[in-house]
């Protein structure tokens, strides 16, 4: 949203849809845009009209399609200007132009929407609607919203801000949504609001902020007349920039990435904000204030860069992401690790690592990457806190109703820090009064706020779909915290040490996992015609094999199974023949034995496993058609190691079998839905 900022609508254009391309990574299969219609002589004569534009595919297609609009001016001028733009996951309706979004209260465009989550009442909702004579033109949820707001716009008694509308409307809707609006009844203004979705501000402005914080402004009583005044057309305390401050744009959004090359000053809405921008001045609003409630959203100053988002050099941002990992992986340490008197610091959990310490059991819960981290740390977290550790994903521990008690404390292990499922378990755990502590790569996320405590994996921005570099610093920033849960106790010293020195050498070692990279290649070459790949190991490796099979999975559209090889011979040794291709890993830790007796079994089944072994264990290395060797380090560490061949081997499938790396097909990079 501009003020004045003078931009023509090619312009207006262009941040839109350059501002889709940076979301492009959260995975998407159809993308739209609602801008100001109309040409100069309507705008001159204040005749507003909205102009959607709606695509199935990428936003290359959305962009084709607006450029054979043959009727839009391009050059027409706005001073002040709103448009929205979107990509959507299909949840509801399949990918289409008509189920993409922004959607319409009517054929005339007069309020227009975009969605973020999913409205689990919408049925019942859309049954009143169509009872009132609204017609409907999608299959989608959101489409109820844009017929709802009509509906309580066509049924006000009194004049109402755009801010109360939304709000009005948003007391209807049950799930999680991210939602911003646009209306011809109230040109020029933005709401946005939250609940359960993520949603930003950015502010950009070439003067100094006057603040940097914006104070709430809560509805003294529930009638809607009183929240009307409340409303900051006239009260300067409660607005960002006095009305005549020039240029000032307002970047709504759902992730950072999306507005950090224009500004990188962004206010992170909590649930149930509402935000409006009428005249140039944004104003925070809630319904009533309650206990524990910040009565102000900061103005924060991100970090991130627009060369973080950005390839580089790499065919992929995948591929990027994996070659950054000695780097990501330092700075998930940086500051916090002193290897010279083997100290961890995680500042982000001083205030609570007493009360953690006297837990009754750690609980890591998360979802797809993440919980492949808390079950390659589980042993270590065993060993170091001596307390019980259980692994679950989000989902499942939900359908469970598991039993949580005061006395647990609750990680939630996200890199978005968005998933809606790990979101829900932790408010059911915050529910039953259990610590929560966020391992989150997302700063502002909403696993980040709202957990009582966390540790944040500073890997930087993870644009590939598949996760690679933010499940690496996962494991290492679990590691820290076994690490810090032990550094008073005596006995533990040796083992700490050992731990932290390996820590040191961490990221050496990554790089000479990485330039692997040719002979993985050539693997690739070998393997990307096949159906199937087995990947077997077990102990700290198991989470290896899961990982590994969830990335070739993910991006080459290949069967793969990650197998404890424990499991071996209950089951999957049936699948072993002379044509199935079987990756195993075996490092020299306490299962090495173990893991021998597995490659003996899979050989005598005529199989030829590929070996992922340590650099200098000849047994293996000569008993095994084919090794991957990789350096060796502290057992416990090991796995940071033996997970990066499999990343840069699906990758080097997946181009190979000619699919897009990033964007693999039906999956999102952030799954804000249950
Ligand atoms: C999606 C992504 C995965 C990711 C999972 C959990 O499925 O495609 O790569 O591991 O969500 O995401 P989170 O952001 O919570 O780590």
């Amino acid at each position: 949203l501009n003020y004045h900022v003078p931009r023509t609508r090619r312009e207006i254009l262009e941040i839109l849809l350059k501002g889709l391309h940076r979301l492009e990574y959260r995975g998407y299969d159809s993308a739209g845009v609602g801008i100001d219609g109309g040409n100069q002589k309507d705008l001159d004569s204040n005749i507003r009209s909205i102009q959607l534009i709606k695509q199935r595919g990428k936003v290359q297609a959305l962009d084709e399609e607006i450029n054979k609009q043959q009727d839009m001016d391009m050059d027409v001028e706005f001073d002040v200007h709103l448009g929205i733009a979107h990509t959507r996951w299909a949840t509801h309706g399949a990918p289409s132009p008509v189920n993409s979004h922004p959607h319409r209260s009517d054929k005339n465009n007069e309020f227009i929407v975009i969605h973020n989550g999913i409205i689990t009442n919408y049925k019942d909702l859309r049954k009143f609607l169509e009872s009132k004579g609204y017609e409907f033109e999608s299959e989608t949820d959101t489409e109820t919203i844009a017929k709802l707001v009509k509906y309580v716009y066509d049924n006000r008694e009194n004049d109402i801000t755009f801010a109360t509308l939304v709000e009005r409307v948003t007391q209807q809707l049950e799930g999680a949504f991210a939602l911003v609006f646009k209306s011809v009844h109230y040109p020029d203004e933005a709401v946005g609001t939250r609940r359960g979705g993520p949603l930003l501000i950015g502010v950009r402005s070439d003067h100094q902020l006057s603040t940097d914080h914006i104070p709430i402004l809560y509805r003294s009583s529930g009638k809607d007349k009183k929240s009307c005044s409340s409303l900051p057309r006239t009260d300067q305390d409660t607005c960002l920039f006095p009305v005549d401050q020039k240029s000032v744009e307002y970047y709504f959004a759902s992730d950072a990435s999306a507005v950090i090359e224009h500004t990188n000053r962004v206010i992170f809405l909590e649930d149930d904000d509402v935000a409006a921008v009428t005249e140039g001045r944004l104003s925070i609003h809630r319904i009533k204030r309650t206990a524990g409630d910040h009565p102000a959203r900061a103005i924060q100053t991100l970090q991130m860069e627009l060369q973080q988002i950005m390839k580089g050099n790499y065919s992929a941002f995948m591929q990027k992401e994996i070659f950054e990992q000695p780097e990501s992986v330092f700075n998930t340490m940086r500051g916090r690790v002193n290897f010279a008197d083997n100290t961890v610091t995680l500042g982000g959990l001083k205030d609570h690592i007493k009360e953690i310490q006297r837990c009754r059991r750690l609980i890591l819960i998360a979802c797809g990457t993440s919980y492949h981290a808390g079950v390659a740390t589980r042993q270590v977290l065993e060993e170091l806190t001596e307390l019980p550790v259980m692994i679950e994903l989000a989902s499942d521990f939900l359908d469970r109703n598991t039993p949580v008690f005061r006395d647990d404390v609750c990680f939630f292990i996200s890199q978005s820090g968005e998933t809606a499922d790990s979101l829900m378990a932790l408010r059911y755990c915050k529910e039953r009064g259990a610590l929560t502590v966020g391992v989150t790569n997302t700063v502002g996320s909403s696993i980040s706020r709202e957990t009582d405590c966390g540790v944040h994996i500073n890997a930087g921005p993870e644009i590939g779909v598949a996760s690679t570099k933010a499940y690496t610093s996962q494991f290492v920033a679990l590691i820290m915290f076994a690490l810090l849960m032990c550094d008073d106790r005596i006995s533990m010293q040796p083992r700490r040490r050992e731990i932290i020195q390996g820590l040191r050498i961490l990221p050496d070692l990554i790089k000479e996992v990485l330039s692997l990279d040719e002979e993985i290649q050539k693997l690739a070459v070998e393997l990307y015609q096949q159906k199937s790949v087995l990947i077997m190991g077990r102990g700290y490796h198991y989470a290896t094999c899961l990982e590994g099979a969830l990335k070739i999975k993910e991006i080459t559209y290949m069967h793969s199974e990650g197998i404890l090889a424990g499991e071996l011979k209950h089951g999957p040794l049936a699948l072993v023949d002379n044509l199935m291709p079987v990756i195993m890993i075996i490092m020299r830790d306490h299962t090495y034995v173990k893991c021998q007796n597995a490659l003996q079994q899979v050989v005598a089944r005529q199989g030829r496993p590929i070996v992922i072994c340590d650099q200098d264990d000849e047994e293996t290395i000569n008993s095994s058609s084919r090794t991957i060797k990789v350096p060796h380090c502290v057992d416990c560490l090991q796995g940071v190691l033996s997970v990066i061949p499999l990343q840069l081997l699906s990758f080097h499938l997946a181009v190979m079998r000619g699919f897009d790396v990033d964007c693999p097909r039906n999956l999102a990079k952030s799954v804000t839905v249950e």
